[in-house]
């Protein structure tokens, strides 16, 4: 990345959901507070700020990233996809978001967009998780509702579903 002046204000290009994005922002500022207070894309949430509840997952070029942990100036060029590009149509949930609505997986939401977009990319990954990978892999969020058996029992079901059929449109 080319030396950035600290105070200055830089122009920042990418994809947000398929849509071509843009707007400034100084080197420091988290791609969550760009996307939030300047893209005004709210479906991402800030917990920690450092890392650690995941509240915060976007997904830069397919892989989970912590939105917390990364500046808006790294993402130039990238494709950023948030909770808001999950759902195929406005009115039609995806497999996953239906599978944490039928199953209770959420009460205050707060952790539910990160959770979605990490279990995204995952079962883009692993079509056929075990229990213990999906475990694993949501032991990298923080719930402090749910008890998280929800969740999981929501997290297979989508694998099943999404395995036996097509894919979200
Ligand atoms: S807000 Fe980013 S990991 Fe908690
Ligand atoms: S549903 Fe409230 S923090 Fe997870």
């Amino acid at each position: 990345m080319p030396r950035l002046n600290a105070t200055a204000r830089h122009l920042v290009r990418f994809t947000l959901n398929g849509r071509p994005v843009q707007g400034e922002a100084e080197p420091r500022l988290l791609l969550t507070d760009f996307l939030r207070h300047v893209l005004g894309a709210t479906g991402t949430h800030v917990g920690c700020e450092h890392g650690v509840c995941g509240a915060c997952t976007v997904q830069v070029d397919g892989v989970p990233a912590r939105g917390c942990l990364t500046l808006a100036v790294q993402v130039e060029g990238c494709e950023i996809r948030t909770v808001e590009g999950l759902a195929p149509e406005p009115a039609r949930l995806s497999v996953l978001q239906d599978a944490f609505r039928r199953h209770h997986a959420l009460q205050c939401g707060f952790c539910t967009a990160g959770m979605l977009m990490s279990l995204d990319a995952f079962l883009r990954d692993q079509p056929r998780p075990t229990e213990a990978a999906l475990r694993d892999m949501l032991s990298g969020h923080l719930c402090r509702c749910t008890g998280y058996a929800p969740i999981l029992a929501a997290a297979l079901d989508a694998a099943e579903r999404l395995a036996e059929g097509p894919p979200d449109a």
